[in-house]
């Protein structure tokens, strides 16, 4: 990590020929112009963003960016853009303004906008310019970085898609201002998994700081953006196509998808907060399993009350029913040969990735689980 200028870090995501820098610090999105000038090949630009984004924020980004000829797609909010109706529109509106491969796409919002439109630009005139400038926690320290951009379908969650780096990542925390809390502590859950997976030292800061991140304290939340970008921008570098260790990102992500299926992909439960309480389960599932030890998972367990994460507690309504949830454990990406491939904790700050886990062990915990908390 570098210090960009006196009030912005900068990390870089290397790789090669397509390496790129995140730049994270506050009020950067005054700034955008010059920044992303020298990634820029032509003057043209496409900001692509959601209608809560624009309202809040188009303006400010209209005004960095008045050096630029300048195309809004303003599209509806929500989880269903992530479709091939929504990759249309936005694949329409660039035609119809005769965008070329030299103009620049960017990317406002959050993960939602950041998925589409990094997906669209990977396939439009078979791939041009993209810039993302996340606007969600969890777009910043999570889905802006690193290359991973889909669609849904029919079948699941992000099932169409391609990985595809953009030319620069700007993470502008003074944006975060305007976020609902619930948001943000969905968010917080992506940064608490760094420090899970693999920094102790980063989980200690986070269990005396959280509160000061979640209150955007710019130093605590510059930094606890940071680190996160660090590490994920680490991992992608050694496994940027997730044939090893990139799978660790998905710490606590099997349960939690299990549970956003069951609440049916509704407003009821943000990934983030799945992720969560899926963390809290992967933790446990590990020390049933000999992995870890109780005591690491009454510390975690700790740090979710005091900063008001979802915990197990909070989803008790959907683990009733352990055979539908171990079904849709079944469906993961990450399974192979027909057995469960789980992200397991050795310790805080130590995870790893379990090929073959047993399916009937984890329906078992499942189904004690269920029974537990819902006979409270
Ligand atoms: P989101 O994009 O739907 O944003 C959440 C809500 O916050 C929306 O209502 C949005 O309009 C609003 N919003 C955004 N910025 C705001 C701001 N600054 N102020 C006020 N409101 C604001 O959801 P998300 O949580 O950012 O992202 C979730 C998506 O990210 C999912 O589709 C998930 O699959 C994807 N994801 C992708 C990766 C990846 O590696 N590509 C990683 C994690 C998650
Ligand atoms: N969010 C998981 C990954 O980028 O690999």
């Amino acid at each position: 990590m570098t210090q960009a200028s006196n009030a912005s870090k900068s990390v870089t995501v290397d790789l090669g020929h397509r390496s790129y820098d995140i730049i994270i610090g506050d009020n950067l999105l005054s700034q955008a112009g010059a920044l992303i000038e020298p990634h820029l090949q032509a003057c043209r630009t496409a900001i692509v963003t959601d209608e809560n984004v624009y309202a809040l924020h188009g303006k400010a980004i209209e005004t960095a960016l008045s050096a630029y000829e300048k195309y809004m797609i303003v599209l509806p909010v929500g989880e269903s853009q992530k479709s091939f109706e929504g990759l249309q529109s936005v694949l329409d509106k660039l035609f119809e303004a005769g965008f070329d491969r030299n103009d620049t796409i960017v990317a406002f919002g959050g993960g939602v906008i950041g998925d589409l439109t990094g997906f669209a630009a990977s396939i439009y005139k078979r791939g041009c310019q993209f810039i993302q400038i996340p606007t969600t926690l969890l777009a910043q320290v999570d889905s802006s970085v690193g290359g991973k951009t889909a669609i849904n379908n029919k079948y699941g969650k992000n099932l169409i898609g391609a990985f595809y780096q953009p030319q620069l990542v700007i993470a502008d925390t003074s944006v975060l201002k305007t976020l609902p809390v619930r948001e943000l502590k969905a968010g917080y859950a992506e940064v608490l998994k760094y420090g899970l997976l693999g920094d102790r030292a980063f989980f200690d800061w986070l269990d005396e700081n959280g509160a000061d991140v979640l209150t955007l304290k710019p130093e605590a939340i510059a930094q606890a953006v940071a680190i996160s970008c660090q590490t994920k921008a680490r991992i992608v570098a050694a496994d940027e196509r997730e044939r090893g260790e990139r799978a660790l990102l998905n710490l606590g992500h099997t349960f939690a998808h299990a549970l956003e299926l069951e609440a049916g992909y509704s407003g009821d439960l943000l990934h983030g907060e799945a992720v969560s309480a899926g963390m809290e389960m992967a933790f446990e599932f590990s020390a049933l399993q000999g992995h870890c030890v109780l005591d690491d998972v009454n510390t975690l367990k700790k740090h979710l009350d005091k900063t008001g994460l979802t915990s197990i507690n909070d989803v008790a309504h959907l683990l009733k029913n352990s055979d539908a949830l171990i079904d849709h454990m079944n469906q993961d990406k990450k399974n192979e040969g027909g057995n469960l491939t789980l992200i397991l904790a050795k310790s805080i700050g130590e995870s790893f990735v379990q090929r073959g886990a047993s399916r009937s062990k984890a329906h078992a915990y499942l189904k004690t689980l269920s029974e537990k908390v819902n006979s409270k």
